[in-house]
């Protein structure tokens, strides 16, 4: 079966200010939400204000089988009863996703999280297996929270959500309005990120109205000034990190970066259980400790797909992200140690190519040079070509005199993500950011990104904000010369 009719990339006519509140009810946007009028004009979206009213109508649409997109403390997902298979089908067709890439299920507590994974121990069926073991020291240490714990799923979830693997990823987030709808909803939630497919997540609620504002969706909306949950949406700014447990490895295999660092992984895993346990139990609870924790879909991993499928089709500059060529998810796929969504070309600006931009003088190791080729290597005119904007890290662009300053004039916009070197302010930035220098399509083409994994090189929460970086630029990096 093929779905997801490819949404055409609208253009969204950046500077156009329409807002939701005049198109859609019963909620309201705050003045800083803009919404495209592409958007506006065409808009199915319905909004829900962060109250009790706006929460029970939410439940209440998930568990009726419709989509309701809320924010969390990572980005805006996009929900539906995850038990029901023809609501499941709906995400894909609306997010234009195709359907080899799994779906993350939320719930409100690590026991409704039991209720879709299987963690099977034939040897002793009457003491927990290491891998359940590992599944309770991650639920106690991280939920809520933006971890994602991908294990065997139990046979009533549809393989639509586990992209036919048997394998699904469950999360309780820590956002209270996510928690409160979630808990009342009483179905587990299969949820993306709420974006069209290949496109920035979302980290407001404007974001998923300009991309799916015109499907049959309602949106709660965390702007809301009426909020009564009063907490940020979408503190952390970029998603999850998602981990398989991988039993008969004895490892945790990370097959995304996010919020959660390998070195908080490995210090739960290192953990001493301090519960009082039966000596079965609390062998199993010694023996996870030597679990490893191992990255996988790494940027040499991804890069090296990318040439492979260039080396294939050499009419292709680039991979696109092609909605039409979604195919229905193997019936029974290999359980490989795979993320399936983890694709090199993500979070692309519409109408933008984005390049990674490492300033020179950093002292940088020999694998930052590796990857940078002769051709990349550009003083800063030719790198702003006929005009860019510069998204920067810690004013280290603009020490290289990349800010609107420049004598050139080719510098048409400057941000910073962080101008006091933030990595954690740096990703709550990052989205939002990247969305905002679409109002430069087509006046200019370029955005230089400043690469935040070689300016700050002490912080392990780096890896998650560089791996989205990395890949809206589809790993294209200039190196700047002086
Ligand atoms: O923070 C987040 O994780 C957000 C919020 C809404 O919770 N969700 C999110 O979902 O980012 P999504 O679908 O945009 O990205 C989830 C990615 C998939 O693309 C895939 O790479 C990986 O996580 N993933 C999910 N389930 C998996 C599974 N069963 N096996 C392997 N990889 C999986
Ligand atoms: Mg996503």
């Amino acid at each position: 079966m093929q779905l997801g009719t490819p949404k055409t990339v609208s253009s969204p006519p950046a500077l156009n200010t329409a807002h939701a509140s005049t198109a859609t009810t019963p909620g309201t946007m705050s003045s800083t939400t803009p919404v495209t009028a592409a958007a506006a004009l065409n808009m199915r979206a319905k909004l829900l204000p962060p109250t009790l009213a706006g929460v029970s109508e939410a439940a209440a649409r998930l568990r009726e089988g419709k989509l309701l997109a809320f924010p969390t403390e990572t980005v805006y997902g996009l929900g539906a009863n995850a038990l029901m298979e023809s609501s499941v089908l709906e995400i894909f067709k609306v997010k234009g996703r195709p359907l080899t890439d799994p779906l993350i299920i939320h719930v409100p507590t690590a026991a409704a999280a039991l209720e879709c994974l299987s963690f099977p121990n034939p040897v002793d069926p009457s003491c927990p297996s290491e891998g359940r073991a590992m599944f309770d020291r991650l639920s106690e240490v991280f939920w809520p929270g933006a971890l994602t714990i991908v294990a065997l799923a139990k046979p009533h979830i549809p393989l639509k959500v586990s992209a036919g693997t048997g394998f699904v990823g469950l999360r309780c987030p820590s956002h209270p309005l996510a928690l409160r709808v979630l808990e009342a909803a009483g179905v587990p939630v299969a949820a993306p990120s709420a974006n069209r497919f290949g496109h920035v997540s979302p980290t407001r609620a404007s974001h998923v109205l300009n991309d799916l504002g015109d499907s049959d969706i309602a949106i709660m909306n965390g702007e809301d000034k009426r909020e009564i949950f009063a907490v940020p949406a979408c503190e952390f700014g970029i998603e999850s990190t998602v981990v398989k447990i991988n039993e008969s490895g004895r490892e945790l295999i990370v097959l995304r970066r996010g919020a959660i660092t390998k070195t908080q992984l490995e210090e739960a895993v290192a953990k001493k259980s301090g519960k009082m346990r039966g000596a079965k139990e609390e062998a199993v609870f010694e023996a996870i400790r030597n679990w490893t924790v191992t990255i996988v879909n790494t940027h040499d991993e991804m890069k090296r797909a990318e040439t492979k499928e260039l080396d294939s089709n050499s009419s292709r500059k680039r991979r696109k992200v092609d909605p039409a060529a979604a195919q229905d998810p193997p019936a029974s796929a290999a359980a490989g140690h795979v993320a399936p969504g983890q694709l090199l070309t993500h979070y692309a600006p519409d109408g933008m190519e984005c390049y990674l931009v490492r300033p020179s003088g950093l002292n940088l190791d020999a694998d930052s040079l590796d990857d940078v080729n002769t051709n990349q290597r550009l003083d800063c005119v030719t790198a702003l070509q006929t005009g860019a904007v510069v998204i920067d890290f810690a004013g280290e662009l603009a020490k290289k005199g990349l800010d609107e300053d420049h004598p050139s004039g080719l510098v048409l916009d400057y941000k910073d993500l962080s101008p006091r070197g933030d990595p954690k302010e740096a990703a709550k930035n990052l989205f939002a950011y990247l969305r905002w220098s679409e109002k430069y399509q087509g006046r200019v083409g370029r955005v230089l990104l400043a690469d935040i994994a070689t300016i700050c090189r002490t912080s392990d929460f780096v890896g998650g904000v560089a791996d989205r970086m990395f890949r809206s630029a589809s790993g294209k990096v200039i190196l700047l010369t002086d």
